[in-house]
């Protein structure tokens, strides 16, 4: 069975069509992040727009690279949420139109579940693990017992991990998303000012990023602001989420003795450093495993894998989706 995956989540439209083995056939990806670039976050509207505009194009065309026609296509899944109703609203009214055209099953998917599952097409990763997911919208730990059971260990008790590299990259002078701007120049910084480590003390799995944020924010507010400043506040932001992330997850592997291996996932996960730090701080009995970067940010390729790793398993069910920005785990 050859599976449609469609993401629209956030301000990238995605797009997979994996196979029954679980081999991605083709894929797409058109980012309206750029348009956002001018306002220095995120436009719902104008991404919403977006999306009708560049979905029904995206879609007909990726197949259409690999030689693919709609005869191929026996099932579609699509992301029902969490993230931007008016983005959500756009892949899963398509997708439903879609499938009734084509007289196909459709399925909803949970876009962090994709984030966690995408781990899998790349790595070989037993039950139980822990999956660290760090995104624009999301950071939380799960101690995954099986591809539908991620049971919420830790989260955020205020912003994302995401939200504060974007605040410190917009502080810094640098457009939105912002992440991929702090990690670039923070290689050239010394990690020199001492920023707070949230929470890194406290024996709950828990995070909180607006301190930090607040402390750099009143640092750059005080400070003569030269390159090479700028990369040590970079640096040194980086190297308190490091710290921070690690730490956290080492205590949840502590109290999740099962578990082998540790994923790092969503966006944030993308940064080069924060991967290192977390290596170096787990036990070398324990696995780290990422997705490479482009799959570590939004993309129809985690979709359509989770929806191939459901099924593979019996635990897709066929039913009307529903966009739904607060979307629980099931
Ligand atoms: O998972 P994602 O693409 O979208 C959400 O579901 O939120 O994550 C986007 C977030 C943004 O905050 C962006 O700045 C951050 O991921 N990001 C990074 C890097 N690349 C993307 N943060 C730190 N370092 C990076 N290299
Ligand atoms: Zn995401």
């Amino acid at each position: 069975m050859n599976i449609l995956g469609i993401e629209t989540s956030c301000d990238e439209a995605g797009v997979a069509l994996v196979d029954s083995k679980g081999a991605i056939l083709a894929q797409g990806l058109a980012s309206h992040a750029e348009l956002c670039v001018p306002h220095g976050g995120i436009l719902p509207e104008v991404i919403a727009r977006e999306h009708v505009r560049v979905l029904p194009p995206l879609v007909k065309h990726t197949l259409e690279t690999q030689n693919y026609s709609w005869r191929d296509i026996d099932a579609v899944a699509v992301t029902e949420g969490p993230g931007l109703i008016s983005s959500l609203l756009i892949g899963c009214a398509y997708a439903r139109g879609l499938s009734r055209a084509l007289g196909c099953p459709l399925y909803g998917v949970h876009h962090l579940q994709a984030h966690v599952l995408i781990a899998r097409m790349q790595a070989e990763l037993e039950y139980p693990f822990v999956a660290l997911l760090i995104s624009g919208g999301h950071t939380t730990l799960y101690n995954v017992v099986a591809p539908n059971q991620l049971i919420d260990v830790g989260s955020t008790q205020d912003d994302a991990v995401g939200e504060a590299f974007d605040k410190v990259a917009r502080l810094l002078g640098f457009p939105y998303p912002g992440g991929v701007h702090i990690e670039r120049i923070a290689r050239q910084g010394k990690p020199s000012i001492p920023f707070p480590k949230p929470m890194i003390h406290t024996d709950n799995l828990n995070f909180s990023f607006s301190g930090l944020k607040a402390a750099v924010a009143r640092y750059v507010e005080q400070s003569e602001m030269t390159d090479a400043l700028r990369a040590d506040i970079a640096c040194s932001f980086q190297e308190s989420v490091a710290s921070v992330l690690a730490v956290k997850v080492r205590k949840c592997l502590q109290q999740q003795p099962l578990a082998r291996s540790v994923v790092m996932t969503g966006g944030v996960a993308a940064n080069k450093r924060l991967r290192e730090v977390m290596r170096v701080t787990l036990p070398d009995s324990i696995k780290v495993v990422a997705p490479e970067p482009k799959l570590c940010t939004d993309n129809g390729v985690m979709t359509a894998w989770a929806a191939y790793e459901l099924h593979k398993h019996g635990l897709l069910e066929e039913r009307d989706v529903l966009a739904n920005p607060n979307l629980h785990m099931r």
